[in-house]
């Protein structure tokens, strides 16, 4: 059985007070459940909601490949890993449409991630342009291998792949679960190709594009749609626990 996943990405938004608001929020509205639901706030709200998301995974936004050393502004993975961080979003598209993130530069994040104990949640998706050109399968499934590139099987399994249509971030417009369901189908596929079944089958994976309390439960009753990485609908305690609920339905 693979682990059921829920997590919602803060971007940039929340103060360090604000974040310590929603948490309490989030805390009274969630609902009991077996799932895994995680929480992605910015980086100077990671301690607190280490200290106050119990139950919660809780998870950077980015982080640097190296350990340490001249990189000004950056953040590394020991340093999250001090203070409690047990997860990391990798190449979110926002960070390879603003800052510069490439297929090469998410592959060393996530192999440094593997390698501290910080679960790699790797983000990989298509434009419009690259959807409506077609042949977008074969793209997400080069995203995906640069990724895994130098992964092993072993250290596969500790990852988790989101896909999250660029088309369908913060815009309300959702990939249908038959759309999504086709490319995750085919991103199981691909990891069978590059591990074994077996490994394939255990590694969670997530839609992520718009979902909401209203759109969850159709998109996550799909058979390779293991959870969902949530924006805009993951600010609002109540909106991110309906969708929540969706799941543990
Ligand atoms: P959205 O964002 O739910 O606001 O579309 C999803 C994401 O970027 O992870």
């Amino acid at each position: 059985m693979r682990k059921i996943i829920l997590a919602g990405n803060w971007k940039m938004n929340k103060t360090p007070a604000e974040a310590e608001a929603l948490l309490k929020e989030l805390r009274a509205a969630l609902p009991q459940t077996a799932h895994t639901v995680a929480v992605f706030p910015p980086y100077l709200a990671l301690e607190r909601a280490v200290q106050q998301g119990e139950g919660l995974l809780v998870g950077a936004q980015n982080c640097h490949y190296e350990a340490s050393g001249a990189f000004t502004g950056e953040v590394s993975l020991p340093m999250l890993g001090e203070i409690g961080i047990r997860a990391v979003l990798i190449g979110h598209s926002e960070r390879r449409q603003y800052f510069g993130e490439t297929d090469e530069t998410v592959n060393k994040k996530t192999k440094a991630a593997l390698a501290a104990g910080i679960t790699p949640f790797v983000c990989i998706g298509e434009t419009l342009a690259e959807r409506q050109a077609g042949g977008y399968l074969a793209l997400l499934a080069d995203q995906l291998k640069a990724a895994l590139e130098g992964v092993s099987a072993e250290q596969a399994r500790a990852v988790v792949v989101a896909y999250e249509p660029v088309w369908a971030i913060g815009t309300g417009v959702t990939a249908g679960p038959a759309e999504a369901e086709e490319v995750c189908a085919m991103l199981r596929r691909t990891l069978a190709d590059l591990y074994d079944r077996d490994t394939a089958e255990v590694i969670p994976l997530l839609y992520g594009g718009s979902m909401n309390a209203k759109n969850a439960a159709e998109l996550l009753s799909m058979p390779d749609i293991d959870g969902g990485l949530i924006g805009g609908a993951s600010l609002k305690a109540a909106d991110f626990s309906e969708i929540v609920k969706a799941a543990s339905r």
